[in-house]
């Protein structure tokens, strides 16, 4: 068995933490695990019941999604993120976002001699994408600056993860302008939009900032954070039309289909806002409590305006903070997960339950 593929590659980091996992967990009141960013609040109810509604669909879904599917991303998109003139071509379901980020590269027909570019620090799937595919992984710390020769693609995320740094309007927009200007298609991953604190997170859609067409942008949504839908894989992309039937004729033969479910659900979440402003109010509590006690205990945090994450650093190596909070009980990630820029921060989310958060604050007082 070749392992010619994986070989390309990085090593999956999470394994590096499992001995400080097993530290963390001999707290004798339990782990209070803040190191990966997955929902742990219910699915709410209306999301649930519209699954079991469909939960009779026998037949093959469509990569496209069902007619009240597209209506319901392309409302959406106009609704919630200022976009204009949204039509079906300019929507694609997706089966949860990372799926996409990984395969998009191979899908677009990427490979040796291009190049794909991703934050400095960044979700470290951006980087699988480009190996998976042999084309050339770039970082950057602002993409107007880099070289346009061999670029294929740039992946934008704000609000960011590890970070939670936020693109303001005037930032994006010359950024678009920059990417168009170079022939650079830009893909703008946002699915932490709906969970911005200290500053208001902007679409690359809207028209402000791409000038109410779609040429060369992509925006990445997804349900797993705003609706607690890891579970279901659950996500879209929206914007230009060409690309957008070009991925979906390829993933047609891939056979890359939301579950006819799972599409329903996504229907009746992206319908309501409540359960979406409830979700936050839990957030904001939880970040709040744990910015404070870590603060306190003498951390340092940067960026994090949004997101599901404090980015916090005791101005000493990250493993050495990671080992130090192990011990009390409380597991975060090394900054260095997401690139060697970030090897003196943790990353703490907030997605554990308000009883393991204000046992973190306990340990930490
Ligand atoms: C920046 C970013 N993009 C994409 C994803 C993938 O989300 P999902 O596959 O659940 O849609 C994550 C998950 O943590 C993320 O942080």
């Amino acid at each position: 068995m070749s392992a010619a593929v994986s070989s390309r590659l990085p090593v999956f980091p999470w394994d590096k933490l499992a001995p400080y996992k097993s530290t963390a967990a001999a707290h004798p009141d339990g782990i209070v695990d803040l190191s990966v960013g997955t929902p742990v609040d219910p699915v709410p109810d209306l999301i649930q019941q519209a699954l079991v509604a469909a939960a009779d669909s026998p037949g093959y879904p469509t990569v496209w999604g069902t007619a009240e599917l597209r209506d319901a991303l392309t409302g959406w998109v106009e609704r919630r993120l200022g976009a204009i003139s949204v039509a079906h071509e300019n929507v694609l379901p997706v089966v949860g976002s990372k799926e996409l980020v990984a395969w998009l590269p191979t899908q677009l027909g990427l490979g040796a001699g291009d190049k794909v570019a991703y934050p400095r620090l960044a979700y470290p799937t951006y980087e699988v994408g480009a190996r998976l595919c042999g084309a050339e992984p770039v970082v950057y710390d602002d993409p107007t600056e880099l070289d346009p020769a061999g670029l294929k693609l740039i992946w934008l995320n704000s609000p960011s993860n590890p970070t939670g740094r936020v693109l303001s309007k005037d930032e994006l927009t010359r950024i678009v302008a920059w990417a168009r200007e170079h022939d650079v298609l830009v893909f703008s991953d946002e699915c932490y939009l709906e969970l911005g604190w200290d500053a208001e997170p902007v679409s690359v859609l809207h028209p402000d900032v791409c000038g109410g067409t779609y040429e060369g942008i992509v925006a990445v949504h997804s349900l797993s954070k705003r609706s607690n839908l890891a579970g279901y894989r659950a996500a879209f992309i929206a914007g230009d039309a060409a690309v957008l039937a070009e991925l979906l004729l390829i993933r047609k033969h891939g056979g890359m289909m939301t579950p006819a479910p799972v599409q329903a659900a996504t229907v009746a979440a992206l319908g309501d806002d409540t359960h979406v402003a409830e979700q936050r109010t839990r957030y904001a509590d939880r970040r709040a409590a744990l910015r404070a006690a870590l603060e306190a205990h003498g951390f340092r945090i940067e960026h994090s305006e949004a997101s599901l994450y404090l980015w916090a650093t005791r101005d000493e190596p990250c493993w050495e903070t990671v080992a130090y909070l192990a011990e009390l009980g409380i597991l975060v990630a090394p900054g260095d997960f997401y690139g060697p820029a970030g090897d003196r921060f943790v990353r703490v989310a907030f997605t554990a339950t308000d009883e393991r958060v204000e046992a973190a604050v306990k340990r930490l007082s």
